[in-house]
């Protein structure tokens, strides 16, 4: 495994592999990414291959500058311009309308593109040195745990990647939000680190849920997702086992009596930019401790609550079937 703190030096070498239509994992400010040359049809392949992704499930492009983005998407939106002025870089992913060249394997034959300027000093100097848009979904395999620092990368991928570029914990913990422009309307896909009240201040209401209910083609439609090895459940004194050893994440204190085999909390002074940056390490740690269960305490569905109780959700789903 070709796991490398991230300098001047690897990067070069990274963006050399990527170029050559390698794979390498890099870190965002939201999770790591699994990236390929977005243009290279080959290289993006590589990608489903190694995360054992359904080729349904479109990818983004992740370009370096905001001038890219006309290479991708030819639309004009006021709106649109209004958000990429004010959050890029940043945790926004943006669907349009796609232009020629974009790979289909890209976006699964769909006639748009999902794009997003990530805000991390090593992912930007990647995208530039290769000097194309790098394609990438989270670097977990299809349904697991995103990954928030390298070495979660490195434990369910590590054979599978040419090269993974170290750049520590990432800063906003949970994926990207996802909106789409549609037929002048713009939907919330994906509730994600930018929250839809920081969206709203901007550009007035949007409009959440499925737009072609018969296509889903974003993991928030998808009934599973982001799911530990081990169970996990919402918190219902029902799962309390004294012979079950217990793992449980609180938000922020314990306000329950019973011997748990471990506790973690997302955020003691009960902040939700924390809770989300710790959310999935924190899943990933009660995960390697091998419990026979972990419970979560569901937290309020407002600003970045609603990003966290979404990845929640559908990793409780799993163990509800
Ligand atoms: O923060 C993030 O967004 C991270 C980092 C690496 O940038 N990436 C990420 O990628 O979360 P991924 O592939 O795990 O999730 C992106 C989702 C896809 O699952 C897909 O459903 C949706 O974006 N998507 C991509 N292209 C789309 C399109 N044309 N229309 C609708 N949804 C799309
Ligand atoms: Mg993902």
């Amino acid at each position: 495994m070709n796991l490398v703190k991230a300098n001047s030096a690897s990067i070069s070498r990274a963006a050399e592999i990527i170029k050559n239509g390698g794979l390498v994992a890099f870190p965002t400010e939201t999770v790591y990414g699994l990236g390929a040359d977005g243009l290279n049809s080959i290289a993006v392949a590589k990608i489903f291959e190694a995360k054992k992704r359904p080729a349904f499930n479109p990818l983004i492009l992740h370009i370096a500058d905001k001038s890219w983005l006309k290479k991708f998407s030819d639309i004009k939106n006021e709106k649109i311009d209004r958000l990429i002025e004010k959050f890029w870089p940043g945790p926004l992913t943006l669907v349009l309308p796609k232009t020629e060249i974009v790979p289909d394997i890209v976006t699964s034959g769909n006639t748009t593109v999902a794009v997003r300027m990530p805000n991390h000093s090593v992912a930007l100097q990647l995208i530039k040195e290769c000097g194309t848009p790098i394609a990438a979904p989270s670097a977990n395999k299809f349904g697991h745990l995103s990954p928030t620092e390298a070495s979660h990368v490195a434990k369910y991928l590590g054979d599978k990647v040419d090269m993974i570029l170290d750049g520590g914990k990432c800063s906003v913990g949970v994926e990207s939000t996802i909106i789409q422009l549609h037929e002048n309307e713009i939907y919330l896909l994906r509730p994600g680190g930018l929250s839809k009240e920081d969206i709203e201040k901007e550009i007035g209401e949007i409009k959440t849920g499925v737009i072609n209910p018969d296509k889903p083609n974003a993991p928030g439609q998808l009934p599973f997702h982001y799911s530990p090895q081990t169970p996990l459940k919402f918190f219902n004194k029902k799962f309390l086992d004294e012979k079950k050893k217990i793992g449980m994440l609180f938000f922020k204190e314990n306000k329950i009596d019973f011997p748990f085999a471990g506790t973690k909390f997302l955020s003691l002074s009960g902040d939700l930019r924390e809770a989300a940056t710790n959310l999935f390490s924190m899943l990933h740690e009660l995960e390697k401790e091998n419990f026979d269960l972990i419970l979560v305490e569901p937290i309020e569905e407002k600003g970045l609550g609603r990003a966290i109780m979404d990845r929640l959700k559908k990793a409780t789903n799993k163990y509800n079937v």
